[in-house]
């Protein structure tokens, strides 16, 4: 191969520009040109490219977001528009792909390649909910950005003796909601793959208020059950000792400069995506597993939604007593 493409999909994740970037300068260290395609596969449709140097992509790790820009595009999932897409990137003389993103970006990856044109995933996702990788690029800066948020809610919380809700990411997955739960000390997380009642959570903050806590958070996951607004109108609607707010994080958790441990992911993933690309070891997803960079065939990954792990699940339970 002398010339690759890249491509953000998706939900942006902060550590895509510093995958972008690894892209880039590991194929031009072999003697490729890599072009940027912007907006996903709905650029890809669009013929939406522009060659990328290395100088395009100097000092972009910082920045959150991606400089190819993303979207979600229904057009690439019909016949016409995959084809499109298709014939753009060869006429183009693009030989390869490296798609960054989640669940829905790998489906589009694994699609081009049984049309018979090579891709490499590398996994982009605040919710870590990839199977395959320990981690995904965007999980670690997005949990430093709901824990920041927890601590100061906790200061407000405890200063008027309140309960508060917060709804953090993760339609799939519980990752966030466990991660920053535990890490911020909450005392109840409800995560989308353990359903749980309204009243075990009332009970809880009852014992609480029994406990002499001046203060009782519960993290909830967007995909859960039951859904923070439902819990905080049960909470209003009874006596438990508390006040109730409810505080939606939303896209906040998307954005911000990527921490050190995601530019890192993102430079690891994205270096080894290129590698395994130019040497035919394509159809599979980049994953961390350990320390160590895996080949994960994509429909592994996408065969599942990765489960929280058992001891966060375990801590989740205990350490907001
Ligand atoms: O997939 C990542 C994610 O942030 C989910 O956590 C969230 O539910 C979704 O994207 C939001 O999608 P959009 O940015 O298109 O509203």
């Amino acid at each position: 191969m002398k010339t690759i493409g890249v491509l953000t999909s998706g939900g942006d994740a902060p550590g895509m520009n510093a995958a972008i970037r690894a892209v880039v300068r590991t194929a031009l260290a072999r003697g490729v040109e890599t072009v940027g395609i912007r907006r996903g596969y709905a650029g890809m449709i669009a013929a939406d490219f522009e060659p990328l140097s290395s100088r395009s992509v100097g000092g972009i790790a910082r920045w959150g977001g991606t400089i190819l820009q993303t979207a979600r595009s229904l057009e690439f999932q019909t016949p016409e528009g995959f084809q499109e897409a298709l014939e753009n990137i060869r006429s183009y003389g693009i030989e390869g792909v490296v798609v960054i993103g989640g669940d829905g970006s790998l489906n589009g990856a694994r699609a081009l390649q049984n049309a018979g044109f090579p891709t490499v995933g590398v996994p982009g996702s605040i919710d870590n909910d990839l199977c395959g990788t320990d981690m995904a690029i965007g999980v670690d800066t997005a949990t430093n950005t709901i824990l920041e948020a927890i601590d100061k809610v906790k200061d407000t919380a405890s200063s008027h003796e309140r309960a508060f809700l917060i709804e953090v990411m993760g339609r799939r997955s519980g990752y966030l909601a466990l991660a920053a739960g535990i890490a911020g000390g909450a005392e109840v997380i409800i995560v989308p793959e353990y359903p749980t009642s309204i009243d075990q959570i009332l009970a809880e903050m009852r014992a609480t208020r029994v406990r002499g806590k001046p203060h009782f958070i519960v993290i909830v996951a967007e995909g859960a059950t039951p859904k923070a607004m439902e819990i905080r109108e049960a909470m209003s609607a009874t006596k438990t000792g508390f006040d109730a707010r409810l505080t939606v994080l939303g896209h906040v958790q998307r954005g911000g400069s990527p921490s050190a441990a995601d530019r890192l992911l993102a430079t690891k993933l994205g270096s080894a995506a290129v590698d395994a690309l130019l040497e035919g070891k394509t159809g599979v997803m980049v994953g961390i597993q350990g320390t160590q960079t895996a080949l994960v065939p994509y429909d592994e990954v996408l065969a599942c939604v990765r489960p929280p792990e058992e001891e966060l699940l375990r801590l989740g339970t205990i350490i907001g007593l």
